[in-house]
């Protein structure tokens, strides 16, 4: 009975399955992503009226690595988002095509499909409409999506649009299709932690620990913990989907001096000093670290969290409250961690680092490498 049921099951999904792709019409083969189970169900990440195809990441690949995007033809995406380092630039804050420097590091992207709200104070709602706003920035690539379009037909992308979409019309619309169709394929889950999930890698006895103090919350006195993962949530390290939850004030500054955050998105002062709590995957590649990206080290990102903790109305309840110490709450917050537990937990930061990730020929730029 319950063979029969799991066929009936299997049966229906897969007339669902053609029953979507008929209403989509997709001119290609659907795309095959390598996402492990403990990633969670992604089919409900991908929007139904932009599925992934071999066709359209290629088109984004491209327009990723396109300087026509920028107003003087010298810049593109790839210049602040570099494979090599995890798709950011190691920047503090970045440069734009005219020389201006902007007020935010570019993030790293990485398994972008479980994210609501893109950007540190999350004001794109989606990763389509995200791809745009670069191209039109000042401090990014400074282009109207006019001269964009122009300068793509210009040099002939007719035909990758038509591969792409079944049409060859070059819209800002497809544009940010096929820019969020790559985008979304920039999966991440080949580090060691991965490897360790997955019973092929015996972790040291520092990464081991280091694992155990990430995703435990402390109990002063019977339970050590480190805290991360209350916010850097399960294997993908990345903060709660729903809404806004994901995004918090984790202390690195005092009421006076935080940037506004969250709050200059929904308008509401509790949200003053939220920013998205990034993805730590290939962390230790990506430094300096946070929006301003005013540490330079992990050492020094461990002893913010540790020591540095600034209280402000607006600090997470996790920070204020999660700590190996009685917390006075007249006292600065101490999370109580040893130098050892410091180093431990930077030894599973490490283990984020994800090889396979920073090399896949699939990701780089297929103006010089045609893989
Ligand atoms: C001049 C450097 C620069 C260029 C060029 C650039 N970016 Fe970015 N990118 C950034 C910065 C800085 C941020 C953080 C912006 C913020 O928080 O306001 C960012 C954030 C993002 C995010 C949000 C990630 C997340 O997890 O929320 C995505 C997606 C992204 N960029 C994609 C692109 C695409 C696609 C292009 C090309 C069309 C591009 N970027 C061009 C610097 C750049
Ligand atoms: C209350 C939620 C919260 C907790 C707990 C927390 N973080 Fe974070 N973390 C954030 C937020 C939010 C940011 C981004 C802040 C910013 O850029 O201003 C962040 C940023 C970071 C960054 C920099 C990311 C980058 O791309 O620049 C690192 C590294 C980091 N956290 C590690 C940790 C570690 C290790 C712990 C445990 C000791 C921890 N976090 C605990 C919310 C949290």
């Amino acid at each position: 009975m319950i063979k029969n049921n799991a066929w009936f099951l299997l049966l229906l999904l897969s007339l669902m399955a053609c029953k979507q792709r008929e209403t989509i019409d997709p001119v290609a083969e659907t795309f095959e992503l390598n996402v492990p189970a403990y990633f969670g169900p992604y089919n409900d990440r991908i929007p139904e009226d932009n599925p992934i195809t071999e066709e359209g990441f290629q088109l984004g690949r491209k327009l990723f690595y396109e300087p026509r995007l920028s107003k003087d033809n010298t810049m593109t995406c790839s210049f602040c988002h570099q494979q090599e380092k995890a798709f950011t630039d190691r920047r503090a804050v970045s440069i734009g095509v005219d020389g201006l420097p902007g007020k935010v590091s570019a993030m790293s992207l990485v398994n972008l499909m479980w994210s609501d709200n893109f950007t540190w104070n999350g004001k794109d709602p989606s990763i389509e409409e995200q791809a745009l706003e670069p191209i039109q920035n000042p401090i990014e690539l400074h282009q109207s999506l006019e001269a964009a379009i122009e300068k793509l037909e210009q040099a002939n992308y007719q035909d990758d649009f038509e591969a792409a979409f079944g049409d060859p019309e070059i819209t800002s619309e497809k544009i940010g299709k096929a820019l969020a169709q790559f985008e979304r394929a920039l999966i991440s889950a080949n580090s060691k932690y991965d490897q360790y999930l997955r019973g092929e890698y015996q972790p040291t006895a520092s990464e081991r620990r280091g694992i155990e103090l990430f995703y435990t919350h402390p109990i002063p006195g019977q339970l050590r913990g480190g805290n991360c993962g209350d916010c850097h949530l399960g294997p993908r390290t990345s903060g709660a989907l729903e809404g806004f939850r994901g995004f918090h004030n984790n202390g690195i500054d005092s009421e006076e001096t935080m940037d506004a955050g969250l709050y200059e998105v929904t308008g509401n002062p509790a949200d003053s000093g939220k920013f998205k709590a990034p993805s730590l995957r290939n962390i230790a590649i990506t430094p300096p670290y946070m929006h301003d990206g005013r540490f330079k080290s992990l050492e020094e990102v461990l002893d913010h969290y540790n020591t540095g903790i600034k209280r402000s109305p607006t600090l997470d309840i996790l920070l204020k409250e999660g700590s190996n110490e009685i917390v006075n709450p007249n006292e600065p917050v101490d999370l109580g961690l040893t130098d050892q537990e410091k180093e431990d937990i930077i030894a599973f930061l490490h283990m984020l680092t994800d090889e396979d990730f920073v090399s896949n020929p699939r990701f780089s730029n297929p103006f010089t490498n045609a893989e």
